[in-house]
């Protein structure tokens, strides 16, 4: 069967996966979306709601409801599904409930004779990955997780904020967990080739400043979802930013969740890296000249993954 690389299937149609639905059909990305979720009532809905909006959309993206077999000749399966953070949970509460479900997605994936790019978004996402790679054999390279692709976007729109200029402007990154170890990489940020450094040296409260950013973009989510329940867009907007890399081959540098195999210093397990992503998935990650502080810092993220990680994969 020959792989149709613009082929999309999205496994789980709750807020994150219909959201992330929206976001391919509204950006023109890829060419057929193919929806699975256990309430197929649902996924039904989702795919005529989004139909009826393609007369405006700017591109022919067929979207139906599917099965599993669906994946055979799929480029990309984006697994959605699974359990969400509630208020006051962290993301590493999910992760028994999540994995079991995952290795049944996994099995039925992989039954169907796919063989293309796993993109994964559940919480926590890091761990999640690494099960999917654990799973379903695949290359390192073609399992991905959304990692801190939504912190590194929710700290460059912070600064853009104080510094008045567009995110897409602000060259800053957050690596480690995707929760509450990540960190932001101050050191080798910079805002129109100038360095964050030095603007940051010119503002009377940095050290205020720097700290208010680190903690919002940290607890973003818990903030979210006591305000209305669950966190969406964001992570959409950043699955479909790796999907159009991916379908376009862009090699662009995201912060994704890669596995490390001797990067910084680190080994198996799944984390926030920048990595460049084209149409094989991870080309490459890329090493950041970390300060001693920032190094430290990702170190500890490591360990905190590593400790929830391990029992289930000992
Ligand atoms: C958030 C979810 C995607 O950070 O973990 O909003």
């Amino acid at each position: 069967m020959h792989k149709n690389n613009q082929k999309v299937v999205l496994i789980g149609t709750g807020d994150v996966g219909a959201s992330y639905a929206f976001s391919l059909l509204n950006q023109g990305i890829s060419d057929e979306l193919v929806l699975i979720d256990l309430n197929e009532k649902k996924t039904i809905g989702e795919v005529k709601d989004l139909n009826h909006g393609k007369t405006y959309a700017p591109s022919p993206l067929k979207v139906k409801a599917g099965s599993y077999e669906d994946c055979k000749d799929a480029g990309l399966v984006v697994i959605c599904a699974g359990a969400a953070q509630k208020p006051g949970e962290t993301r590493l509460d999910l992760v028994d409930k999540n994995l079991k479900i995952f290795k049944s997605i996994v099995d039925q994936v992989m039954d169907s004779g796919f063989d293309g790019i796993f993109l994964i978004a559940t919480n926590p996402v890091d761990i999640l990955t690494y099960a999917v790679h654990k799973f379903s054999g695949l290359p390192k390279e073609r399992v991905i997780g959304s990692g801190t692709i939504l912190d590194t976007a929710r700290f460059r729109y912070l600064l853009g904020e104080q510094f008045e200029v567009s995110p897409t402007s602000v060259h800053a990154m957050v690596i480690g967990e995707h929760g509450d170890s990540e960190l932001p990489v101050w050191s080798t940020a910079d805002i129109g080739g100038r360095p964050l450094s030095m603007l940051l040296d010119e503002l009377p409260n940095k050290d205020e400043f720097m700290e208010k950013t680190y903690v919002n973009v940290r607890d973003a989510a818990y903030e979210i979802i006591e305000a209305k329940g669950s966190t969406y867009y964001g992570v959409a907007m950043g699955l479909a930013r790796i999907t159009k890399a991916i379908m376009s081959d862009q090699n662009a540098v995201l912060t994704v969740s890669a596995l490390l195999e001797g990067e910084y210093g680190h080994d198996d397990l799944y984390i926030g890296v920048p990595a460049i992503i084209n149409k094989d998935g991870i080309r490459e990650i890329i090493e950041l000249p970390l300060n001693d502080v920032e190094t430290q810092q990702f170190s500890k993220s490591v360990e905190t993954i590593k400790n929830i990680q391990n029992p289930f994969f000992e």
